[in-house]
C-alpha cells in the first residue's frame, strides 16, 4: 500500500514505520516538510498519491501551546486541515491522530466516542479544531484519541521518571491526574487494523485500565528494577496547562465492530522494560 505518516520521526510515527516496513510510506515530519505550509503539504501528498494518510504530526506540547497559541493552532488546526486538503486531492483516506484531552475530565464513567468534548487548554482546542476540520473536509476519515503516548524513542513520561530518579532520591508524583498510560506500538497496532475496515468514526484507542501519574512512576521504578517506595503521592500541581483530571477513554467503537482491543497497561509497559 502507498501510505503517508506525518509526524514520522514522533514517537508514533517512528512506531507505524517499523509496523509498516515494506509497505511503499512517504514520511512527512520537520525540518524537511512542514505540515502548517500549505502548498508543501498539499503537493507533497498530491504527488505520492498515497491510500491512506496516517496523520500523527502534532505540536504536542501541552504546555509550550498555552504560551504560543498561534504555533499550536498553525500546527494542530491548520496543518491538519492542509493534510486534509492533500487527502481530497487524491481520495486519500486520513487517519487523525487525537487526544483524551478533547474531554473536560469532569466525567467519572469512561467517556464514549460521541461524549461531547469540552477542551480546557490551547492544545486541546487546537486538536479538536484538527478533528473537526477533518470531519468536514473528508468522508472517508478515521479519528482515532490516545493517551499518555510512550514508546522507547522520544520524550514521555517513563523517559522522565527514569531520568529524575538517576538525578533524585525521592520522587512525588501527583495522584489527582489519572489516564492510561499508552505504548505507541499498540497503538500503532491498533491504527493498521483500521484500514481494511472502511469503518471510517471515531475510535478510542488507549492501553487498557487507567492509573495515577504516582501510580505509573511506582510501576515504572518497579519495572527498572529500582525501589518504587522512593516516590510519594502529591496533588494539585500547577502547571501552564489545565490538564483532564481523569480522562479514561473507552473502546466502545473498535472493540463492539471490529474486534480490535489493546492489551492493559502494566502488560505493554512490561514490553517496554524488555525492548519488545
Ligand atoms: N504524546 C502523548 O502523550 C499524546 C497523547 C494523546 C494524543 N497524542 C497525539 O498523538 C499523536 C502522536 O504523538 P507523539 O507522542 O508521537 O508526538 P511526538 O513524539 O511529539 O511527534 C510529533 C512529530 O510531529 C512533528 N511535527 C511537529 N510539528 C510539525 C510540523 N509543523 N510539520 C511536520 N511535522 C511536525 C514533530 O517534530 P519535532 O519533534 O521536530 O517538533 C514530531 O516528530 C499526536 O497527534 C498527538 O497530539 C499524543
Amino acid at each position: 500500500m502507498r501510505i503517508a505518516i506525518t509526524g514520522s520521526a514522533g514517537q508514533l510515527g517512528l512506531a507505524l514505520q517499523k509496523r509498516l516496513a515494506g509497505e511503499d510510506l512517504l514520511l512527512i515530519d520537520l525540518p524537511q516538510y512542514d505540515i502548517g505550509d500549505y502548498h508543501q503539504t498539499r503537493e507533497v501528498i498530491r504527488t505520492f498519491h498515497p491510500e491512506i494518510v496516517i496523520h500523527a504530526a502534532a505540536f504536542t506540547n501541552v504546555d509550550a501551546c498555552e504560551t504560543d497559541p498561534a504555533m499550536a493552532y498553525r500546527v494542530n488546526a491548520l496543518g491538519t486541515q492542509n493534510v486534509a486538503l492533500g487527502c481530497q486531492d487524491c481520495d486519500a483516506a486520513m487517519v487523525c491522530v487525537s487526544t483524551d484531552y478533547v474531554f473536560d475530565g469532569q466525567k467519572t464513567e469512561p467517556y464514549w466516542e460521541w461524549d461531547a468534548p469540552n477542551p480546557q487548554s490551547t492544545y486541546a482546542r487546537s486538536k479538536l479544531a484538527g478533528e473537526q476540520l477533518t470531519a468536514s473536509l473528508l468522508r472517508r476519515f478515521y479519528i482515532v484519541r490516545t493517551a499518555w503516548l510512550y514508546s522507547r524513542e522520544g520524550k514521555n513520561f517513563v523517559k522522565t521518571v527514569l531520568r529524575l530518579a538517576a538525578q533524585r532520591d525521592a520522587l512525588h508524583f501527583v495522584t489527582d491526574e489519572v489516564g492510561s498510560p499508552t505504548y505507541a506500538p499498540d497503538l500503532a497496532e491498533a491504527i493498521c487494523k483500521l484500514f481494511p475496515s472502511s469503518a471510517y468514526g471515531i475510535y478510542h484507542f488507549t492501553n487498557q485500565g487507567v492509573c495515577s501519574r504516582f501510580e505509573w512512576a511506582q510501576a515504572i521504578l518497579r519495572l527498572a528494577g529500582l525501589d518504587p517506595s522512593r516516590v510519594s503521592p502529591t496533588s494539585g500541581f500547577v502547571r501552564a496547562a489545565k490538564v483532564p483530571a481523569r480522562s479514561e477513554l473507552r473502546n466502545f467503537c473498535g472493540a463492539t465492530q471490529l474486534g480490535i482491543t489493546l492489551r492493559p497497561w502494566e502488560s505493554a509497559l512490561e514490553d517496554y522494560f524488555c525492548g519488545r
